[in-house]
């Protein structure tokens, strides 16, 4: 089977990082490049975890793009992360590597190559959605051109950091807004509605340290700051894990109950950041422009997701 070319446009961050590792595993991806951007860390955080990340996968040859450090508007957002200050739990430093990033930015590197390969690259944006925005203001054909985005952002029903808004709409909503308006043919939403059932939980991270190996040891101490934080904060023993379903989804579609929509995002005021999720053809004339997802088959999600990474079956911990 052809791998799917795909660019992952992300804010690394404990969940991009377990996005990036997934794809990596599945010899269903073909990686052309990854962009970073500012949020779950400052950008110089982001960009050097992303490159640390790729080589710990063995993949130094993949690219790295830095790409914007504030939102549209310059405005930096709070980047005090559910992961730490490092963005990986405090155990960014465990996989410091000599991969550097490439000196192209990340928007022009996406500008450049969605134009010159028409029809064919799927875009994750797994942090705040400022690069892709920026694309799609410098260049006409950038939104036509792209095959798919994937987006991880936004709720119907939810925020994480207003009782509507999730946090890479929240800490870009121009960008989220533009994006959303910019004609892409197909386009889908995955957001809180259906990322905050994926987490893991304990037993599974426990497996995980049982597994034993530098990967799953990593991956065990990269969600331990997100466990500590829900505990604290929502009382919850589990560890997000957002941005994975995104990747998870394309391997596996039938992971998602994905329904038609027309979603806007709030720019500012009271609700800055939420996406607003018209299911029922209330505007644009019943016109969609996304598809949202409504539903996550929790099993099927995490039986993808050990079986590709550490090829083991944990379906007795459901
Ligand atoms: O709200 C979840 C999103 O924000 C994810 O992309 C995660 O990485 C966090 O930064
Ligand atoms: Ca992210």
């Amino acid at each position: 089977m052809e791998k799917e070319p795909v660019i992952i446009d992300c804010d690394p961050g404990s969940d991009d990082a377990l996005a990036i590792i997934l794809a990596l595993h599945s010899g269903m991806v073909d990686l052309r490049a990854v962009c970073s951007v500012t949020g779950n860390g400052a950008l110089d955080t982001t960009t050097r975890n992303g490159c640390n990340v790729l080589a710990l996968c063995g993949r130094k040859d993949i690219p790295l793009y830095r790409g914007s450090g504030a939102a549209l508007d310059q405005q930096v957002p709070d980047t005090v992360s559910a992961f730490g200050d490092d963005g990986l739990g405090g155990y960014a430093d465990t996989i410091q590597s000599d991969k550097k990033e490439e000196e192209m930015d990340a928007v022009e590197f996406l500008v450049d190559y969605i134009d010159s390969h028409p029809g064919e690259i799927t875009l994750f944006a797994i942090g705040p959605c400022t690069n892709v925005a920026k694309a799609i203001r410098r260049s006409k054909t950038f939104a036509g051109n792209l095959k798919r985005l994937i987006i991880m952002g936004g709720a119907k029903y939810t925020g994480n950091m207003s009782p509507v808004a999730e946090y890479n709409f929240w800490a870009d909503p121009q960008a989220a807004h533009e994006v959303l308006r910019a004609g892409i043919r197909d386009v889908t939403m995955i957001g809180l509605d259906v990322t905050n059932r994926i987490a893991l939980n304990c037993g599974m991270r426990e497996v995980l340290r049982m597994i034993d190996t530098p990967l799953s040891n990593f991956v065990y101490n990269i969600t331990r700051e997100g466990l500590d934080d829900n505990w604290r904060t929502r009382k919850k023993a589990v560890s997000p894990m957002h941005d994975v379903l995104t990747v998870a989804y394309l391997l596996d579609p039938s992971i998602l109950q994905v329904k038609p929509a027309y979603i806007d995002v709030v720019t500012e005021g009271i609700a800055k950041g939420q996406s607003v999720v018209d299911i029922d053809g209330h505007w644009n004339g019943g016109k969609c422009n996304a598809m949202y997802a409504a539903e996550v088959d929790v099993e099927k999600f995490y039986k993808l997701f050990f079986e590709t990474i550490f090829h083991e079956d944990v379906t007795t911990l459901f």
